[in-house]
């Protein structure tokens, strides 16, 4: 009897059936080549390009907006992961999908009508992610689960690029990817802040199969490498043939 992939994380308790995706965030991107970094990143394997949103009230920093999402779903084909690190995410949700996001996420601790909120994202049209805070303890999504189609935990305090991985993340991802088997759910796993080549396998062996990374990609070096390495040692972490 040959042994599947599925099977073979199942055995390793992570219940993951999604195989490992890279994210590179363009927040550590050069904003004046935003084109030519994400296409640098896909040619790396990065399959989802994550875009970080902050209003510098929730985080201490501001980025962008509506406009340059709409310009960079002109730029490239691979989906846009909008993370919104606002308060009121209620207000500007929609106004991101419009602008081409395909999958928008809230925090938990910005949304004060979580359900109303994420629905509302995907009647617009997106897939609808909710984001936990490194403080913010997985159980609190208990009765939310069901609604969410991922959940994002942030493995360092948001609003910057380039921290240290918080460790305590891990056994996060654990307890959330054994609420998933427990409740048999499907909702997908992701993992933003800190990841790099010294915490990627972690990440992806805990049970994490969508892995954001901004300074590892676009850090130092060539963001086409890095992504490519990245995502090989994902790949070996989760127990998939590199591609
Ligand atoms: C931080 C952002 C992250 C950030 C991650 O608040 O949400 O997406 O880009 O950056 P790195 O991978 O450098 O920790
Ligand atoms: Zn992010």
């Amino acid at each position: 009897m040959t042994t599947s992939t599925t099977d073979r994380l199942s055995e390793q308790g992570s219940g993951r059936t999604n195989m490992v995706e890279l994210l590179p965030s363009i927040l550590s991107a050069d904003f004046a080549h935003l084109a030519d970094e994400v296409a640098a990143a896909e040619r790396g394997g990065g399959t989802i390009i994550h875009v970080d949103v902050m209003d510098g009230h929730f985080v201490p920093n501001i980025t962008l907006g509506p406009p340059v999402v709409k310009k960079l779903r002109g730029a490239t084909k691979l989906p846009l992961d909008c993370h919104l690190m606002i308060e009121h995410p209620e207000r500007y949700a929609e106004d991101f999908v419009r602008a081409g996001a395909n999958s928008v996420s809230v925090h938990y601790e910005a949304a004060r009508h979580l359900d109303g909120c994420l629905n509302l994202i995907k009647k617009a049209g997106a897939m609808a992610g909710v984001v936990l805070n490194p403080a913010t303890p997985v159980s609190v999504l208990e009765d939310i689960l069901e609604v969410a189609d991922y959940v994002l935990l942030m493995s360092v305090n948001p609003g910057f690029g380039g921290q240290e991985f918080i460790p305590f993340s891990l056994d996060k991802i654990r307890a959330l990817a054994e609420m998933r088997r427990a409740k048999g759910l499907a909702y997908k796993i992701e993992v933003d802040g800190g990841i790099a080549h010294d915490t990627i396998a972690q990440v992806v062996q805990a049970g994490a199969e969508l892995l954001v990374a901004g300074n590892a990609v676009f850090g130092a070096g060539s963001a086409e490498m890095n992504a490519r390495s990245l995502l090989a040692a994902a790949r070996k972490a989760a127990g998939e043939a590199s591609v």
